[in-house]
């Protein structure tokens, strides 16, 4: 089936087309269109700049009705979405149906937090700042045409995230779907489109990056750039562009330090959950896991228990572990196992997949040393380094060699030093006794080192794609 995309107002084709498979038999299910041409896409950001001209004066309660409209769409077509979202990237359909809610819930809270913010200009006068015979009032005003680039993980939510805080502030947006997510991608754009948001202020670029991806973030009229992605092409990205707002979501390889006086049983459930959901597909998925030699096997023992019973399957059984997105992610997996094995690792479970639909039953990879690739690259599977070590110190010290900090996990039933040791770890965020997430989406999400640069979450999405502007009353 032939997809057409929201350019400019209009649903467009083109001559070229992008394939979409389905991750869970390897077939085409849908073309869409790949837009390439240098002329054409300077053209769609040209409109996406004139329509932003225009809708950045437009009423407050106007913006925030156009996305509580929307909302309302997510939650009225919100089985279709799910279906569309596991079929194309092979989520369990009751995980897609809670990433549509959630994305729903992002443009509400979304609304709410803007008008929050509308409502209190920053003013310095005399009576706060001893301002003398001035007041000083800065408003918040939208950047320009925002370019969202979005993964296939979370291919509404992810679009959501970044589309939410962009047109709720006046701005205008070019997003560009992972093209397995541009299904849903083009699927959101439908509804934008129903919604009634003016032509041009919205458009759904799909393109093939590798080719186009200089020409997007380059373009003049781009004033915000929102990508996750991995750090190779953030980093390229934050190289060749500048005097922009640029936020990058680019992975991690976030820890668990388990601590000696730690529930063992809690930091497995937490362990498990975080590695596995979503077969290993998260930014922040548990990506290894640090144990003292005394407590290496009573934690293991517990983790091979719980991941034993992880179910696997398609998408539509729900199971917890479903197809990986390609075969080269397959691939690359098994390359990761196949390194660790002759290097000295032992894995607990049968090596177990089918190339035909990219499943790949869950693995603990245990003896895990320094000098295997599993320990610092990230497989974005259901594959989980343990490392085991003889200080805490020596733990923090491997912790921080990755070229990752986007989240950590600590567990322990101590309290109180914890903070101390919390931050002594290069992450964005340590959290204890929970298995590293983004949510709740209120709270700020970022990652230092190659993990990433700015902060997203609701608030400083909003803040990364506004600036201000100050009016001087003199007296
Ligand atoms: O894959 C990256 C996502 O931002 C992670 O989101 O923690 O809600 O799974 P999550």
């Amino acid at each position: 089936m032939n997809y057409k995309t929201l350019i400019n107002g209009a649903f467009v084709d083109a001559k070229e087309k992008l394939p979409v498979y389905n991750p869970s038999n390897n077939q085409i299910i849908a073309y869409v269109p790949n837009i390439h041409n240098e002329n054409e896409i300077n053209t769609i950001f040209e409109n996406a700049h004139i329509a932003y001209l225009k809708f950045k004066d437009t009423p407050i309660k106007y913006r925030c009705d156009l996305l509580l409209k929307l909302a309302d769409k997510l939650d009225e077509h919100k089985q279709e979405l799910a279906q569309i979202i596991s079929t194309e990237i092979a989520k369990g359909l009751k995980d897609s149906l809670i990433e549509v809610e959630r994305s729903a819930d992002y443009l509400r809270e979304t609304v709410f937090e803007y008008q929050k913010l509308m409502q209190k200009p920053i003013i310095f006068d005399e009576t706060v700042h001893h301002v003398k015979n001035k007041v000083a009032t800065y408003y918040r005003i939208p950047v320009g045409v925002v370019l969202a680039i979005c993964p296939f993980n979370y291919p509404i939510n992810l679009l959501i995230s970044k589309l939410a805080p962009a047109l709720v502030s006046g701005n205008s947006l070019v997003y560009k779907p992972s093209t397995q997510g541009s299904l849903i991608g083009i699927r959101i754009s439908e509804l934008v489109h129903e919604v009634g948001f003016p032509k041009g202020v919205v458009n759904c670029l799909t393109t093939e990056a590798r080719i186009t991806g200089d020409l997007l973030v380059t373009n003049k009229y781009v004033k915000a750039i929102s990508f996750t992605g991995g750090p190779k092409v953030g980093n390229h990205i934050a190289e060749i562009t500048s005097k922009i707002s640029l936020v990058l979501e680019l992975g991690g390889k976030d820890p668990a330090l388990v601590l000696d006086d730690a529930d063992f049983e809690l930091a497995a459930n937490e362990i498990v959950k975080g590695a596995y959901g979503f077969s290993g597909q998260r930014c922040t998925a548990i990506k290894r896991v640090f144990v003292s030699h005394k407590n290496h096997d009573l934690l293991v023992n517990l983790i091979n228990k719980k991941v034993d019973a992880l179910t696997v399957g398609l998408p539509q059984q729900n199971p917890i572990i479903t197809p990986l997105i390609n075969s080269n992610s397959l691939k690359y997996n098994l390359s990761l196992v196949e390194d660790a094995i002759k290097k000295g690792a032992i894995v607990h479970q049968k090596i177990v997949y089918n190339e035909k639909n990219n499943l790949l039953h869950p693995l603990v990879i245990d003896n895990v040393t320094k000098e295997m690739r599993v320990a610092w690259e990230e497989p974005f599977g259901p594959i989980l380094p343990i490392i085991t070590y003889n200080s805490i110190q020596e733990a923090i010290d491997l912790i921080n060699q990755s070229q990752y900090g986007l989240q950590a996990c600590i567990f322990t039933t101590n309290y109180a030093s914890i903070e101390q040791l919390a931050l002594q770890i290069e992450s964005g965020t340590i959290n204890i006794n929970k298995s590293s997430s983004r949510g709740p989406d209120i709270l700020p999400f970022f990652g230092v080192k190659d993990s990433g640069f700015g902060v997203q979450g609701i608030v400083d999405a909003i803040l990364s794609m506004t600036t201000i502007k100050g009016i001087i009353i003199n007296k």
